[in-house]
């Protein structure tokens, strides 16, 4: 998608010639003397249009106004919530017809946030899943896509940075999308490699992809555990994003990378099974993150971790009962072969050690439990740190991408107790998303620690089936709070960095 920032008052709007216009009108609006505020006024009187978050109305040919397709969308108060609802609206609205670029135009001045959500909504809206479809749905034989978006306001130097913002992230959260919709047989771990190995052409990304063998010699048992019942290889994926002093501790995120969940020996019933394709969300909001970090190039380092296989069932592989060894010395006893996400990630967790990080994130669909807790409005949170969950929950807030934190009282690690081994890799029904957490816990106790899970959030079903690229916008703006003053604009010690307290890094 090409996004572009524009200066743009109304009565300019209206003489422009482009394919597809949105005029997003907040409540309080006063018209000026130009074709466009007299449509506009016209359908606020006759009460065909309102400026509540979500109405629409589409006109064409309007009076006065050179462009045809014009669509009014109302944002209320132009809070960013209300943004992104219009702005999906609207470019809904425009879904079908031919129009590859559209321009947003907000009529009124507009805060920073409102600029970033529009940005947001329209690549999201915009976002079509093509590859696995046939030669139809391909832009190259003419189906029609979007493809251009300018951002109107009437002050662009207000919301520049913003924009600039949005837009990596909107390159972030699509990358993600795209590569936990594609199906396991064109999402294998060894494909997701090459995605991570892509990246690597970043500015300051680099990328290092370990093979069995690899995975073998490090230890990581539990982790192969759950690959040896594959045929496709496990991958353990590891980038790095170095935009500050190697001095300086990174941030690590742990990405949950089973490729296909049939739950393995412990088989899921086959309904819906299809869509445990999605079991590599955390994986790609990690990939997605790194594609987002190498545009906006903020003054912090982050190490990315993805424990890649597939979790299936046959002749080799491991059984209800088994007792592995993990990289950490910790022996556990595998009573459902379906609880995978936890083996691949507790070995990840181990590894992190080694980069002396300031904050660890793991992000996974770990738990149906955690679905029944939360649904798909909140991922869940848990933490060792207060400091990084409250830094975490601002941040989802702040991106409209929002978590809620559950407990982690050392109560219910008493459902993961065994008499064959360390721990057990389940605990029973009650309180399952909590008990996955307490398992991660004791892999976690040298860092910081925070865990997403994004089972409920990551992706929709139903008719408008797909990956969502959550949580790509909350890690960003977490990333991005954390990060120092971009090297070309610190400033340079002295009274202004004093005053506004930029010259000292903000840690959480
Ligand atoms: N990938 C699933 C969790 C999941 C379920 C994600 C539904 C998205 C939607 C995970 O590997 C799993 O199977 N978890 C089990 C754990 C249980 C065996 C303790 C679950 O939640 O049922
Ligand atoms: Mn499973
Ligand atoms: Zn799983």
């Amino acid at each position: 998608m090409d996004f572009q920032l524009k200066s743009l008052r109304l009565a300019e709007a209206a003489a422009m010639s482009v394919p597809a216009l949105a005029v997003l009108v907040a409540d309080g609006f006063e018209p000026g003397n130009d074709a466009l505020s007299a449509l506009i006024g016209r359908a606020l009187g006759s009460g065909d249009f309102k400026t509540d978050a979500g109405a629409l109305l589409s006109s064409y040919g309007a009076q006065g106004v050179a462009v045809d397709r014009v669509v009014l969308l109302g944002i209320g108060d132009g809070a960013a919530h209300r943004v992104r609802k219009a702005v999906a609206a609207g470019v809904a609205a425009l879904k079908g017809s031919p129009t590859q670029s559209l321009t947003l135009c907000f009529a009124q001045p507009v805060d920073a946030a409102a600029v970033c959500a529009a940005t947001l909504a329209a690549g999201d809206a915009a976002y079509v899943y093509r590859t696995t479809k046939g030669k139809r749905d391909n832009p190259k034989n003419g189906a029609p896509r979007l493809t251009e978006v300018q951002i109107g306001v009437p002050n662009t130097a207000l919301a520049r940075e913003a924009f600039q913002r949005a837009v990596g992230m909107a390159a972030g959260v699509e990358l993600a999308r795209e590569w936990a919709n594609r199906p396991g047989n064109h999402a294998t771990p060894t494909q997701l490699g090459q995605a991570a190995q892509a990246l690597a052409k970043l500015p300051a990304v680099r990328c290092e992809v370990l093979g069995p063998r690899d995975i073998a010699k490090l230890g990581m048992g539990a982790f192969q555990a759950v690959a040896q019942g594959s045929r496709q290889e496990a991958r353990f994926i590891v980038l790095r994003y170095d935009g500050a002093a190697k001095s300086d501790a990174p941030v690590v995120l742990v990405g949950k990378g089973i490729t296909f969940d049939t739950g393995g020996i412990s088989l899921k019933p086959a309904p819906e099974m299809d869509e445990m394709k999605f079991d590599m969300s955390g994986a790609a909001s990690v990939l997605g993150v790194f594609r987002a970090l190498g545009e906006l190039k903020p003054a912090l380092n982050v190490v990315g971790l993805i424990p890649a296989c597939e979790n299936m069932p046959d002749g080799g592989a491991v059984k209800p009962g088994d007792v592995v060894t993990s990289m950490s010395g910790q022996t556990i006893e595998i009573l459902n072969t379906d609880a995978e996400g936890r083996l691949v990630l507790c070995d990840a967790l181990t590894y992190a050690e080694r980069f002396k990080p300031r904050a660890v994130i793991d992000i996974a669909t770990l738990t149906g439990a955690c679905v029944i807790a939360l649904g798909g409005v909140r991922s869940g949170l848990f933490a060792t740190d207060d400091t990084l969950a409250q830094a975490l929950v601002a941040a989802g807030e702040q991106a409209l991408d929002p978590c809620w934190r559950l407990p982690l009282d050392e109560d219910y690690a008493e459902a993961l107790k065994t008499n064959f081994a360390d721990v057990a890799n389940v605990g029973g029904r009650p309180g399952g998303a909590i008990t996955a957490a307490k398992f991660l816990q004791r892999f976690a106790s040298a860092f910081p620690w925070a865990h997403l899970d994004i089972a409920g959030t990551a992706w929709k079903g139903g008719s408008a089936k797909g990956a969502t690229g959550r949580p790509v916008g909350l890690l960003l703006q977490y990333l991005l709070d954390q990060a120092g003053p971009a090297p070309g604009r610190a400033p340079k010690g002295g009274k202004a960095a004093a005053k506004s307290g930029q010259g000292k890094r903000k840690r959480a």
